[in-house]
């Protein structure tokens, strides 16, 4: 009986690359690409970019939700938005970012409109690219534009006027004063010229608001955003924290 052929037999020889001839990295270097940077090795960057190419895009909207983590208040850190209206806005944004449009949620004390609000700021965020989303109360606003030593206030309101996302809760709360009023018209007219989303909150009616803002204002403001009325009990008083 004939011998078996011996495996070794049948597989084609590969002689193993010699261990000297292997490129060797130096601490730091690319194990793949020696010479390069370990991290930033353009090569990798490319074929990472190539094997995913959302790859940027997912790291950005991860940046954007640990920075919302980090600045939103604490009591709205876990803020989902679950009104319908506002659900369907935020469908509707994230569809569609570069033209998404401004939110104002109006009604009573305590029906969670600043809830809504971050809720929306947190689901939408993410999306819009541009430069960073900011969130204050419409008071802290003026606040932080008041004339003082060694304040660039048009350096300031530029950052207001071109942030990707704005969130104004309380609009229509600030003493209005002439001032106040311009500060607002520049506001609102600057990012709707840009169409910007902006998310607005108000316990005011909109005749409230047009009677403290002016009809250019709330023109405007009638033009960009889907108006939602929250209403139902203040539920500060039925809540335990
Ligand atoms: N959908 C929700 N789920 C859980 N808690 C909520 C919800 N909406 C609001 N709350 C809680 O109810 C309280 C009141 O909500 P919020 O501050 O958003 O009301 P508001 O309408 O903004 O009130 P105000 O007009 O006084 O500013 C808060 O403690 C908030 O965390
Ligand atoms: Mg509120």
């Amino acid at each position: 009986m004939p011998e078996p052929a011996r495996l070794g037999t049948l597989l084609p020889h590969r002689r193993p690359t010699p261990v000297a001839d292997l490129p060797v990295a130096k601490p730091g270097e690319c194990p793949e690409h020696p010479g390069n940077n370990a991290t930033f090795c353009s090569p990798c960057a490319s074929e990472r970019k190539a094997a995913n190419p959302n790859a940027r895009a997912e790291m950005r909207a991860e940046r954007v939700r640990q920075d919302c983590d980090r600045r939103f208040p604490r009591r709205f850190r876990d803020a989902q938005a679950d009104h319908p209206g506002v659900l369907a806005w935020i469908d509707q944004a994230v569809a569609d970012p570069d033209n998404a449009p401004s939110l104002l949620l109006l009604g009573p004390v305590g029906t969670g409109k600043t809830h809504q609000a971050y809720g929306a700021l947190r689901a939408l965020a993410p999306e819009v690219t541009g430069r960073e989303w900011i969130a204050t109360t419409s008071p802290d606003l003026f606040a932080s534009l008041r004339p003082r030593p060694g304040a660039d206030m048009e350096a300031d309101f530029a950052r207001y006027r071109q942030a990707s996302i704005l969130l104004v809760d309380d609009l229509g709360a600030a003493k209005n004063t002439e001032w106040v009023e311009e500060i607002t018209y520049r506001l609102i007219d600057g990012r709707y010229l840009d169409m910007r989303p902006s998310i607005f909150t108000t316990n005011s009616t909109p005749a409230e608001l047009r009677d403290h803002l002016g009809d250019r204002i709330a023109s405007r403001l009638a033009q960009i955003c889907t108006p939602i009325v929250l209403d139902g009990p203040d539920r500060r008083r039925t809540s335990a924290a």
